[in-house]
């Protein structure tokens, strides 16, 4: 379910064009997901920015929560992006002003759903353990 807010500014992003990596790392579990992104066939643009961080973990199975389905209106889908942060897309001012909201925000906090890599670097991602907790008591 990828979707757009036509209210907010648009992320300039760059897609990326070879294959990378993205660790995920369960801060809850400590469960680490290596999951191999080929850009040319994995699974993309079925929720969030085409190719966003929120978009590969959907595509891997990689569960994050995304409350308002990948908009940029929640901040349900804070992440830590623990290297390769350089490579993703700049946040915008919308994407700041809805991290400002999730708890637990560090400098490299950002929101799954519209932080997009370029493919230069290889990523690891800390899913926060109160997202988890979140999607855990929501079933
Ligand atoms: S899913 Fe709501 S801000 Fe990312």
């Amino acid at each position: 379910m990828g979707g757009v807010n036509p209210y907010i500014q648009k992320a300039q992003t760059t897609k990326a064009t070879k294959p990378f990596k993205v660790t995920f790392v369960d801060e809850g579990t400590g469960a680490r997901t290596e999951v191999a992104v080929d850009p040319t066939s994995f699974p993309l643009g079925h929720i969030g920015l085409e190719g966003s961080v929120l978009d590969i973990a959907d595509g891997a199975g990689v569960e994050i929560n995304h409350s308002c389905g990948g908009v940029c209106a929640c901040s349900t889908c804070h992440i830590h992006m623990q290297a390769g942060g350089d490579s993703c897309s700049k946040a915008t001012e919308n994407e700041e002003d809805e991290l400002d909201k999730a708890p637990g925000v560090e400098p490299d906090s950002r929101l799954a759903c519209q932080c997009v890599p370029d493919g230069t670097q290889d990523l690891l991602v800390l899913i926060p353990k109160w997202n988890r907790n979140q999607v855990t008591e929501g079933h």
